[in-house]
């Protein structure tokens, strides 16, 4: 019974966990974000800092944010209670990916014969931490000129009229 309702809450909530690839160096600005993400499925990006948000408080995850292509070794770790603020890499390469798992089951950086392909975010919000565009399946040569413009910190109205029809 016990277990049922623990598994209960995990799907209810399981979809809060929101990984953000910030361009900053401090995980503030914009950024391209995996929405809703499970544990053990790899979110790519290429960016200096990773915020968890979302984590429900009573959650202890281990966070791996990776920097060989995708959840491709080197990694680097970190873990917290309810949150995983900002994960920075500091002189390091870009992260290029980042995945998590729960303290209790499993550490992050055993071998994950559960995690499924990596997926690509699928929103980035502005600056501004309101305004979200949808990216997905728009071609990564285009996410990748919508974020440039996205690092200077712009509002809506800097955002190229082609992208606009995405917005949230
Ligand atoms: C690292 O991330 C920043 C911010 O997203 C980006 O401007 C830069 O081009 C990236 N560096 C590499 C080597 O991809």
């Amino acid at each position: 019974m016990h277990f049922s309702h623990f598994l209960l809450g995990f799907v209810a909530s399981a979809s809060a966990i929101d990984v953000y690839f910030h361009n900053s160096g401090d995980c503030s600005g914009a950024a391209s974000v995996c929405t809703g993400i499970n544990p053990n499925v790899c979110c790519t990006g290429n960016s200096p800092t990773i915020a968890y948000r979302g984590v429900p408080t009573n959650w202890n995850i281990n966070a791996q944010g990776f920097s060989g292509g995708g959840c491709a070794s080197p990694q680097w770790p970190a873990s917290s209670v309810g949150k995983i603020e900002c994960m920075t890499v500091n002189s390091r390469d870009n992260y290029t990916g980042s995945r998590y798992a729960f303290a209790s089951h499993q550490h992050a950086e055993d071998t994950c014969s559960s995690c499924t392909e990596p997926v690509k975010p699928g929103t980035l919000v502005l600056a501004d931490g309101i305004t979200k565009y949808d990216i997905v399946g728009l071609d990564d040569v285009k996410v990748e000129e919508l974020l440039i413009i996205t690092d200077s910190g712009v509002g809506p109205e800097g955002i190229p009229k082609k992208f606009q029809v995405r917005r949230k």
